[in-house]
């Protein structure tokens, strides 16, 4: 995301969410009882005709991970009144079929094939005591733009999960986010004449958003235009992305395909995902990640950052990235600061990365600016153990193919790279590699040659307590 602080974003998240995800659960409360008896009375018609038949594997075979007790608890979204037909508003059906697959945990949630169901912003609220399954075989959607959305309900967000420890959300249907107006909203990035922007209301949901939640899985779904960000994830723990498709066009703004934040341990693995914005993006807080086997293009590339906005400290580490293929991106990968921060990147690796033409295959950029003109701070994030290797294929030669920009007071230090191959895509490269403040080492000779890269460590580093984490 380019436009706006996420760490401040966050910050507006959880001061806006808190006390709806609390009321949203309490709230439904007085209706469980007597939906559970409805459920019963009309579950043997949502069953399938054996606990094991196809309705709950996901399309892989192979990798469904619903625990059998969970089989025989189904909360059809159907038997609690959920229409289906793209117009009615299902969200109350949605809430209670949640809410009482929840109390009555192990259980799953199913959003049946063939039906396409219009549920307005909701907050899916747990714990749900032994874990629970919402499955989506059919297409869940919001209303239709900024004008459709009811006044009262605040826009950044449509479906949350909250405090949902142990949820899997899976399944061969589909989350239409349906975001073409939100991206028409004149304050969007080139609405205004020449590039710029208009006044006006700017907020846009993110279509998925899980928020302190543990133990979550994401597994098998498609997710299509969502207004802003796609996926969203918030002080979380133990998250596993897999088999996950994402696609919105190239212009959409602020499209993020995965965002992760203030969250330990993820792992994004076999997924495709194709948007305007980050392909994934890493912010503030956050550690152990493994992106494995995910294809990025048309979109910004996978970043970490933007971090330190507004002076903030951010800490990121143990970020791994290996057998990607980005191709037809603004960017590679990418780490991303502003100036006056504080915090330190460190601990990453990219690995086995094919690049398609790309602009910026690689790139540090400790000058993160999207304002006109940023005044020069002398506090920044520190980077350093960032490795390079195996990093293969073509960029757009309208940038170079790496962009090394480190901080004045705080260069980088151990970057190393090695097995870099990247070669014009189209026309001739005039641009050499660019270096400034880098150091580490040059592990083999790589394509083009990075002796740019400065031995050792810096004469002068810098002796205070902002870079601690
Ligand atoms: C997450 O899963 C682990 C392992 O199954 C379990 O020990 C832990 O209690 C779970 N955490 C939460 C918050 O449910
Ligand atoms: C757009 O740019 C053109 C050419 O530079 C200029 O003549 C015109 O006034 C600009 N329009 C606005 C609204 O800034
Ligand atoms: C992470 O979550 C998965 C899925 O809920 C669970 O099986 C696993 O035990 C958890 N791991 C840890 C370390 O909590
Ligand atoms: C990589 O991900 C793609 C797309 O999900 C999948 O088809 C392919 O089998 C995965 N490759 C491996 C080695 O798992
Ligand atoms: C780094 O993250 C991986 C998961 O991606 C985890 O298995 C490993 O233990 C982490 N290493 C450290 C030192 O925390
Ligand atoms: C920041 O420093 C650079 C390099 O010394 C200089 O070219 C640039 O003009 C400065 N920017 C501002 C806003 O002072
Ligand atoms: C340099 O970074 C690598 C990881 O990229 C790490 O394994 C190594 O320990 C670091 N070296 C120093 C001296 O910190």
């Amino acid at each position: 995301m380019e436009e706006v602080s996420k760490t401040m974003l966050t910050f507006l998240f959880c001061i806006s969410t808190l006390l709806p995800c609390i009321h949203s659960r309490t709230g439904n409360h007085h209706h469980k009882h007597q939906h559970q008896h409805q459920h019963h009375k009309s579950s043997s018609i949502a069953l399938p005709p054996s606990p094991d038949s196809h309705i709950l594997d996901d399309l892989s075979p192979s990798t469904s991970p619903a625990p059998s007790p969970f089989s025989d608890n189904i909360f059809n979204v159907r038997s609690f009144g959920a229409v289906g037909d793209g117009v009615a508003d299902d969200t109350e059906a949605f809430k209670t079929a949640w809410d009482s697959a929840c109390e009555a945990s192990p259980a799953v949630v199913l959003v049946p094939a063939s039906f396409t169901f219009m549920i307005q912003s909701t907050i899916f609220t747990g714990p749900c005591q032994n874990g629970i399954v919402f499955q989506v075989e059919g297409v869940i959607m919001p209303p239709d733009g900024p004008d459709s959305w009811p006044a009262n309900i605040h826009r950044k967000q449509w479906l949350v999960f909250y405090k949902a420890d142990g949820l899997i959300l899976h399944g061969g249907g589909l989350i239409d986010g349906r975001g073409e107006k939100w991206w028409n909203l004149p304050c969007k990035p080139h609405k205004g004449a020449n590039g710029t922007t208009l006044p006006g209301p700017c907020d846009s949901p993110v279509a998925l958003r899980f928020f302190s939640s543990s133990n979550i899985t994401l597994h098998g779904m498609k997710i299509i235009n969502s207004p802003q960000f796609h996926v969203r994830f918030d002080n979380c723990k133990n998250i596993s992305v897999d088999s996950v498709s994402i696609t919105s066009p190239a212009h959409s703004p602020n499209t993020d395909g995965i965002h992760i934040e203030n969250s330990i341990s993820a792992s994004i693995h076999n997924s495709i995902i194709s948007n305007g914005d980050d392909c994934v993006s890493i912010g503030a807080g956050t550690f152990n990640v493994d992106i494995n086997n995910v294809t990025c293009g048309p979109s910004h590339g996978i970043s970490i950052g933007s971090l330190g906005k507004q002076n903030t400290h951010a800490c990121v580490s143990n970020i791994t990235v290996k057998n990607a293929v980005i191709k037809n991106s603004d960017n590679g990968v990418r780490i991303k600061t502003w100036q006056g921060g504080s915090g330190t990147v460190s601990s990453v690796k990219f690995q086995d990365i094919h690049m398609d033409n790309v602009r910026n295959p690689i790139i540090i950029d400790q000058y993160y600016c999207l304002i006109k003109e940023c005044a020069n701070q002398t506090k920044a994030v520190s980077v350093s153990n960032i490795a390079y290797t195996n990093i293969k294929g073509t960029y757009d030669v309208r940038s170079p193919a790496v962009h090394f920009g480190c901080s004045d007071s705080r260069p980088c230090t151990n970057i190393t790279v090695s097995e870099i191959e990247l070669l014009p895509a189209n026309g001739v490269s005039i641009a050499d590699p660019f270096c400034w403040n880098v150091y580490g080492a040059m592990d083999t000779v790589t394509i083009p040659p990075l002796f740019c890269i400065l031995d050792g460590l810096p004469r002068t580093i810098m002796d205070d307590d902002a870079e601690k984490c």
